[in-house]
Parts: C-alpha cells; structure tokens; sequence
C-alpha cells in the first residue's frame, strides 16, 4: 500500500536525505543503463554511478562504453560493461542471463537505448523498414529486455524501469508517427505491466522527455538554436526519476496539448495540420534512394520551451 503515497513519500524522502545528508536510494544498489554509449544514457550511467550504485552500461559500442566505464571507475564508482545489440532478441536474452547469473537481480533499469526518425508519410510508403526499426529498438528491445529482468525483480520484491520515451506521445507531432507509435508502444505496456506488478514492489516511470542537445539531434542545425535540455540536466531528471519512482514525467506543454487534444480534437488535428504543411521534411529524410540505414535521419520534435 506504500505505493498508493509514493509521491508525497518520496518528496519527504529527498528533503529528508537533502537535510540529514543521507545517501541517495540508488546507493549500493545495481542500476542497468541502455544507450549508456552516448547523450541522455552516457550522462545518465555517469549520474547513477556519482550516487554509489553499480552500473551496467549496455550499447552496441564496446569501446564507447569502456570509456564510460572509465570515467567512473576514476571517479571511485563501479561500473561493468555488457555490449549488446538490443533489437538481436537472441542477444538480449543471453544478456540477462549473463546479468542475473552475475548479480541475481537487477534493481533499477533504464529503457533508455533507441531511434527516432522524422519523415512525412508520403515519404514512408516504401519504407516499411522504418516502421520496423522503431518497433525493434524502441518497443520489442526494452519489452524483451524487461521481460527477462521482471521475474527477479518481483522475486526479491523490489524493482524500478525508467523507460525514456517522448513527449511526442502526448502532443501526436506530424511526420513522427512511426517513431512516436514505437515510444507510445512502450509507454502503455509498462503502465499496464506496473499494475501487474503493483503488489510486488515493482514499478515504472515513463519519462515524456523534450528536446535534448545530443548526437541524435545534432545533425539538425535547426535545432541546434533550439531550447533544449544538455544531456547532464536530462540525466539529472532520471535519477530523480529511478529515486523519487513517478508514474510519469511530463513537461508542462505536452501536458497542454493532450488536454488539448481531449477536448478539441478536431481543432488540434486542423493546427498540427497546418504546422505539418508548413515544415517540410528534412534533407535527409527526403534523401529516400540513399540506403536505409546511411539515411542520417535525425532528430526528436522541436522543443517550444524547455519546460522538462
Ligand atoms: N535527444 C532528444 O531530444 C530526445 C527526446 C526525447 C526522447 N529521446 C530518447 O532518448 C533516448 C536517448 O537518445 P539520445 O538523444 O541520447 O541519442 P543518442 O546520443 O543517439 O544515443 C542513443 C543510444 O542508443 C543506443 N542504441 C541505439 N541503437 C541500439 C541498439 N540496436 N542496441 C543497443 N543500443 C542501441 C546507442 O548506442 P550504440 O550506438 O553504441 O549501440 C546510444 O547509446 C532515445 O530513446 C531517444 O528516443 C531523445
């Protein structure tokens, strides 16, 4: 029933810890990070390690993550490193195996590894594949992934998923809908999965996030004057996240537009209609005879305001 007030306890939590200068939740505890080779992962494996926890850094790049594991293990922390390509479900199983076979159980993980992709329609037709990537990175890796950790979870009656999705899920932003259908996939799976797991002490997090300064959106120069978070302010945001144990992380916009899009849809389909004719797509979205995956399609929704 602790569950029924998370919230409010774990407010009273932080500002206890914050006043007695006790140790963060996180402490002595195993945290897996996927992504953890680079942006919003790499920060976020380096934020969990500075709290005490040991880090399971997972990402296709072995070399990317040894320099990670690096930086904490100078830093005094602890770190392991599990190279793994996260839509190979082959691999992901033989990863938590390897993983519960090392450590029993993973306490906290974080769904952070993933692909976005911004592209009309009209330029999808014949691009079944990246409707299929976003699924396998963005949904049937994490699922998958989750999957195997749960059972050892619920097992020692403690564990926490923090899956990094977008705030694309509320606001249902033109020319995103693969990518956003992949992230809102995953989004309802986890909440569904948390009231199966209610009883045991297990919980999710989604995290809507906005826009972050990374390399998946680097390559769009017209972000790069954007508001937007950096990746150490994203990062700091998930580990409030893994502490605090929300159901959700919002920012204040996409907040406004769902109750937007509850109350006026017609209204809201006509303004994103409008804003969709009068962006077009990228360079390299629109670059479709390249081969997929040399198609430097970047990117994440434009933020308005930074308001994470
Ligand atoms: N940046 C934003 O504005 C923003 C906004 C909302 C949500 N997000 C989400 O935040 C997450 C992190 O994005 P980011 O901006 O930090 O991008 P990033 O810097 O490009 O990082 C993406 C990470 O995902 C890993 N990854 C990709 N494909 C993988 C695979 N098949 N197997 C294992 N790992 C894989 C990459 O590692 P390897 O290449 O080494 O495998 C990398 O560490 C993503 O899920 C993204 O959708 C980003």
């Amino acid at each position: 029933m602790k569950l029924l007030v998370q919230g409010p306890r774990a407010a009273a939590a932080r500002v206890v810890r914050r006043v007695a200068g006790l140790p963060s939740p996180l402490a002595g505890r195993t945290v897996m990070v996927t992504g953890a080779s680079s942006g919003i992962g790499r920060a976020t494996a380096l934020a969990v390690a500075a709290t005490g926890a040991r880090v399971l850094l997972v990402a296709r790049r072995q070399a990317e993550l040894e320099e990670v594991r690096a930086q904490i293990e100078d830093a005094g922390g602890a770190a392991e490193v599990y190279p793994c390509d996260l839509t190979d479900l082959d691999a992901i199983d033989r990863l938590v195996k390897d993983v519960l076979a090392a450590h029993g159980a993973v306490d906290y993980l974080v769904n952070n590894a993933g692909r976005s992709i911004r592209r009309s329609l009209e330029l999808t037709y014949d691009r079944f594949h990246d409707i299929e990537r976003t699924m396998a990175i963005n949904y049937l890796g994490p699922v998958r992934l989750t999957m195997g950790l749960l059972p050892a979870m619920r097992a020692q009656r403690f564990g926490h998923v923090v899956n990094i999705v977008t705030w694309g899920i509320q606001i249902k932003a033109p020319k995103f809908a693969p990518y956003i259908a992949s992230k809102a996939a995953l989004d309802t799976f986890s909440r569904i999965a948390g009231r199966e797991v209610f009883f045991d002490n297990v919980t999710f997090t989604n995290m809507r996030v906005s826009l972050v300064h990374t390399p998946m959106t680097a390559p769009t120069e017209a972000y790069r004057a954007m508001r937007g978070l950096t990746p150490e302010q994203a990062a700091e945001r998930v580990v409030r996240a893994l502490e605090d144990r929300p159901l959700t992380v919002n920012t204040r916009v996409a907040d406004l537009y769902e109750v937007f899009n509850l109350v006026a849809p017609r209204l809201a389909d006509f303004t994103l209609a409008v804003a969709h004719r009068a962006v077009g797509d990228s360079a390299a979205a629109r670059a479709v005879a390249s081969p997929p995956d040399e198609v430097a399609e970047v990117v994440e929704i434009p933020a308005p305001e930074d308001d994470a």
